[in-house]
């Protein structure tokens, strides 16, 4: 048994991805799960969300674990549905000690010819989605005096993009929250981090590529300044990061950016 034995984590775009990937890895240290996702396709971005029948094979590989799953559809823009499921979390589980705000999108769109729908879409879900996801979960962190929080920002949350102002303007925002909910947090024992990584080898860089008719390694290559030879990170490198900041091993860490970057920041 790991780092998290007895522990709850509660990742919200948990079906496929980052998300998956870190479910997996924190339960395999002892972690019980709540795994959250919109399981569906949204109006935005047009590619592929993660699938209820997702949500189901992650639960079934959880339990092969000996951990405890609890599967909750919801759009971290509904406060209804993520009031439901950490309402479901506490009665399970009984506390939620480590969130991961991952759930996230990413589209490409210049500004002259951005539509409102797109700006909005981007900053719902990236940014204010982490926010509505937060407040519902900290007041059990509160209570218990006891907690990590860890924000899925990107390199773009310390760096630009071009034709991803609204994409760069929601992570630049969640690394502020980082740093806010830092300050109000730490007096109940809460920590909160934000994580930076380049490039991954997810369903997410698929969609874009489809999105823009190139292919994912084009868009990597596009987007790349990596200084290491490898044109993306692996889903499993960042569920490392985040097992690591979301450990005891990481206990006076709080309102710090981790970068995971390949170097592509150093230049
Ligand atoms: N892929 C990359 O290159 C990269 C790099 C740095 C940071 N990130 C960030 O990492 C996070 C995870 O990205 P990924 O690459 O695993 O993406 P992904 O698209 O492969 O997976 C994202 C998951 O989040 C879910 N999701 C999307 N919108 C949601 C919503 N409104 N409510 C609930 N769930 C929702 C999806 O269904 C999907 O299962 C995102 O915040 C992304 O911005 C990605």
């Amino acid at each position: 048994m790991g780092d998290f034995s007895g522990k709850t984590a509660f990742i919200t775009g948990a079906a496929h991805g980052q998300g998956r990937a870190t479910a997996l890895l924190l339960a395999k240290e002892g972690a019980d799960i709540v795994a959250f996702d919109v399981a569906k396709k949204i109006e935005y971005p047009a590619y592929e969300f993660g699938t209820g029948e997702e949500l189901k094979s992650l639960k079934a590989e959880i339990e092969a674990l000996g951990r405890r799953a609890l599967i909750a559809a919801g759009d971290v823009r509904s406060d209804a549905a993520i009031s439901r499921a950490v309402d479901e979390a506490i009665a399970a589980f009984g506390k939620i000690d480590i969130l991961f705000n991952n759930a996230g999108i990413c589209a490409y769109a210049a500004v002259d010819t951005m539509t409102d729908d797109e700006w909005d879409a981007m900053i719902d879900i990236n940014l204010k989605g982490p926010f509505n996801v937060t407040r519902r979960v900290v007041p059990h962190m509160m209570k218990a005096k006891s907690g990590v929080i860890i924000n899925n920002s990107s390199t773009m949350g310390l760096r630009g993009g071009k034709r991803l102002s609204h994409y760069t303007a929601s992570k630049w925002g969640l690394t502020g929250l980082t740093k806010a909910w830092a300050i109000e947090f730490a007096p109940y024992n809460i920590r909160v981090v934000s994580i930076h990584p380049t490039g991954v080898n997810t369903p997410m860089n698929d969609g874009l590529a489809a999105l823009e008719g190139s292919t994912p390694l084009e868009i990597a290559e596009r987007s790349a300044g990596n200084l290491l030879p490898v044109p993306w990170l692996e889903v499993e490198d960042v569920a490392n990061l985040v097992a690591y900041v979301a450990s005891d091993k990481a206990r006076y860490a709080t309102g710090s950016q981790f970068v995971l970057d390949a170097g592509l920041l150093t230049v």
